[in-house]
């Protein structure tokens, strides 16, 4: 049953390759080769490779019943696409193999993972049933399906029940769970010595419905330089002042976790990454010991311009994580420098009221710059990506001297979306360093050697190639400015 399903998703995939549009096609970023992607899913180095699945719908570049799709890469940079790894094609997964993990015991890849079933009709989230699964290979390609191994939700009122992290500490596997209950968010743990048993331990952290949102999607849990950090995705967050504007975004807090399986917070939520696109991150332990995050660089509801083009979704650059007292840093993985080809240095300088085009162009590149705050007396200042030749498309970053505040402005960045989205600059501060990633359909900036980040779509038409430095009402001066095309590896 599995395998059919299997076969006939990959004929789906087939069929739909030669008919796909490649307008927004991601040049270096994982994305599904047809269909729909979501969540990155099953994080995890088996054999000498890096492997990431996750959710996919092969039959269309909309949700439906979810599948795991499949890639693989032994540098970060050069993926390949491999067979899908589970279909729903079971009782307890029938509508869905929803979000999960994956780990390494002994020379067997194993998935953990949640199935899902629709009590009512389809969609109606008031009735539904989630269930945790185990599956296993040892080629890392094809899984057998071991069924569920958490039945039931350890209380009654429990329904929301899903996305398990499994991870090893000391001599026992621990899983993570996200749960509502009522409408409040919990954090659940079990535990378990072989993978297939597991005890429930408790409820690590409750949190509140205006606080913490209503649910804790995709929970991750796992230890920091000296510290344990929660990560999730909570739905149902209020925007407040600058943060939380996405219709749900990922959010940390650190702290201690305690043997007995109490998270005990030291920090308040904050949100990880400042863009408009950004959920549901997950993180793997890489065997030199960095901590390495992918998120879905998609939000739910946000205009998805490539579903013409039978495909969506996409995998946020691999970032390493550390910490910086009580907040998270994010930088882009090392390895990710492979990918330049040709450097060019440019001298911007000052530019004084007006917009001036650069000795650079391409959809995929990288940019590596600083602005200098103190020498400027621009009310903005910055950079004009992706622009057209009349200049009217076009993604502005830009320092805002008023609000202090570094802007991502996407008004204009091509079809589909708008919207602006920053990240605060400090009184005192004197320069912003920038490290920008261009693909076709998106950016990913990485600031102050990435203290924040801010991760969008966009979708200017193929031709809006170039970059402009502007200054609006005074001097806005510029560092030297180191450029990159990127590799086109039409991942
Ligand atoms: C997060 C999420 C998960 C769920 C999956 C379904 O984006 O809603 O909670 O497992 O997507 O595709």
């Amino acid at each position: 049953m599995h395998a059919a399903q299997l076969d006939e998703a990959h004929r789906a995939i087939e069929k739909k390759l030669p008919e796909r549009g490649n307008d927004y096609r991601l040049g270096y970023h994982l994305s599904p080769p047809a269909g729909w992607m979501n969540d990155p899913n099953g994080l995890a180095y088996f054999r000498g490779e890096y492997h990431v699945f996750y959710q996919h719908h092969p039959y269309s570049a909309q949700w439906g019943p979810m599948y795991w799709g499949h890639a693989k890469s032994k540098d970060l940079v050069h993926w390949e696409h491999l067979p899908i790894a589970l279909a729903p094609s079971d009782a307890y997964d029938r509508d869905g193999c929803f979000s999960g993990s994956a780990v390494v015991a002994g020379d067997t890849l194993y998935l953990i993972y949640t199935g899902h079933t629709w009590l009512g009709e389809p969609g109606d989230d008031q009735k539904i049933h989630q269930v945790q699964c185990l599956a296993s290979s040892t080629n890392g390609i094809t899984f057998t399906k071991h069924g569920p191994v958490i039945e039931t939700p350890p209380h009654p009122d429990i329904m929301h029940f899903r996305d398990p992290k499994v991870w090893k500490r000391a001599d026992q596997w621990w899983m993570a769970l996200g749960a509502r209950q009522g409408d409040d968010p919990q954090l659940l743990l079990y535990r378990s010595q072989d993978l297939h048993h597991w005890d429930y331990l408790g409820c690590a952290l409750d949190g509140q419905r205006e606080a913490d949102g209503y649910m804790w999607e995709c929970p991750d849990v796992f230890e920091l330089d000296g510290c344990d950090v929660f990560l999730c995705s909570p739905q149902g967050l209020k925007p407040s002042g600058y943060d939380n504007w996405n219709k749900f975004q990922n959010s940390y807090r650190l702290g201690q976790l305690d043997n007995s399986g109490c998270f005990i917070e030291t920090s308040q939520l904050r949100e990880l990454d400042h863009g408009h696109d950004f959920y549901a991150a997950q993180t793997l332990l890489a065997p030199d010991g960095r901590r390495l995050l992918w998120a879905w660089m998609d939000m739910w509801d946000s205009p998805m311009p490539s579903q013409e083009q039978h495909w969506c979704g996409a995998l946020s650059l691999p970032r390493e994580l550390s910490r910086d007292g009580d907040r998270l840093r994010m930088r882009p993985a090392r390895e990710l420098t492979a990918l330049r080809q040709s450097r060019r240095t440019l001298q911007i300088g000052g530019v004084e009221s007006q917009s001036r085009t650069l000795e650079v162009r391409g959809a995929l590149l990288e940019l590596e710059l600083e602005l200098d705050l103190a020498g400027s007396t621009a009310e903005h200042f910055g950079l004009a990506l992706r622009c057209s030749e009349d200049q009217r498309e076009r993604t502005l970053l830009y320092f805002d001297a008023m609000a202090r505040r570094l802007v991502l402005d996407r008004q204009h960045s091509g079809t589909g979306v708008s919207g602006v989205r920053s990240v605060p600059v400090a009184p005192g501060q004197t320069q912003i360093a920038l490290r920008i990633f261009l693909d076709r359909s998106s950016i990913e900036v990485f600031v102050d050697d990435g203290a924040y980040s801010l991760s969008s779509r966009i979708y200017p038409r193929p031709d809006s190639l170039s970059v402009s430095a502007f200054a609006v009402n005074g001097l806005g001066l510029f560092g030297e400015t180191s450029a990159w095309n990127l590799a086109d590896l039409q991942l």
